[in-house]
């Protein structure tokens, strides 16, 4: 049975297996297969969270720990849900494994800095970030172009990350910028097509 504070660590449910459709080996080389996922243009958000021993309701920026990631992506809307995934060797791992909440910050198109000190900074990542707590107690950056506050809701175990299933509690956004894009181990801006595709 489904609840919303279900936190469970959920098991894949496997392909179905017969006899000579199992999966074949790769055909290529783990740089080739990087390189090849490098051409998916994407955001880049900043997941918060509690650091060891802070509870909700702290609010020195010690209290708090935060990752760069840009495998974020809608997964449902009805419930409202989300999804990441988070590297098994990110020192960072248990404390998202454990909380019951996290926030989602995507960045705007001038928050490189952070996305960069979120990735590669050391010590106190938050010291030099400004920010308000959400009503979950984490932070949520100023200038952000959108953030989501989402409650832990489950976790699953593939190859060599976790994927994260967060149900969205409260979210928010801004009209008046776009983007910071990541597209080939670079980051850009986002350029609409003129005169073509729009959507509202
Ligand atoms: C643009 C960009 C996107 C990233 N996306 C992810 C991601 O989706 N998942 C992940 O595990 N690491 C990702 N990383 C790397 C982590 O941000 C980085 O390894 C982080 O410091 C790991 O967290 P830790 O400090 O807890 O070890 C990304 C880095 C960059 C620069």
């Amino acid at each position: 049975m489904d609840s919303p504070h279900n936190q469970a660590m959920r098991s894949p449910v496997q392909a179905p297996t017969h006899p000579g459709q199992k999966a074949l080996p790769p055909d290529f080389e783990s740089a080739h297969f990087r390189q090849a996922l490098s051409r998916f243009a994407t955001g880049v958000t900043v997941v918060t969270t509690l650091a060891p021993g802070a509870q909700k309701g702290d609010t020195h920026s010690n209290s708090f720990v935060g990752v760069t990631a840009s495998s974020f992506n809608t997964l449902s809307l009805q419930p409202p849900l989300v999804l990441w995934s988070l590297g098994t060797q990110a020192r960072s791992l248990p404390l998202f494994h454990a909380g019951t909440h996290y926030v989602i910050n995507v960045l705007a198109q001038d928050q490189l800095e952070l996305c960069q000190r979120f990735a590669y900074g050391q010590g106190d990542r938050f010291a030099q970030s400004a920010y308000q707590l959400g009503q979950s107690g984490l932070p949520i950056f100023e200038g952000a172009l959108a953030w989501f506050e989402c409650h832990n809701r489950s976790r699953y175990e593939e190859g060599d990350h976790i994927l994260f299933v967060g149900e969205v509690e409260r979210c928010g956004y801004r009209n008046d910028t776009t983007g910071l894009i990541f597209h080939t181990g670079q980051f850009g801006q986002f350029a609409p097509l003129n005169g073509q595709g729009t959507r509202a």
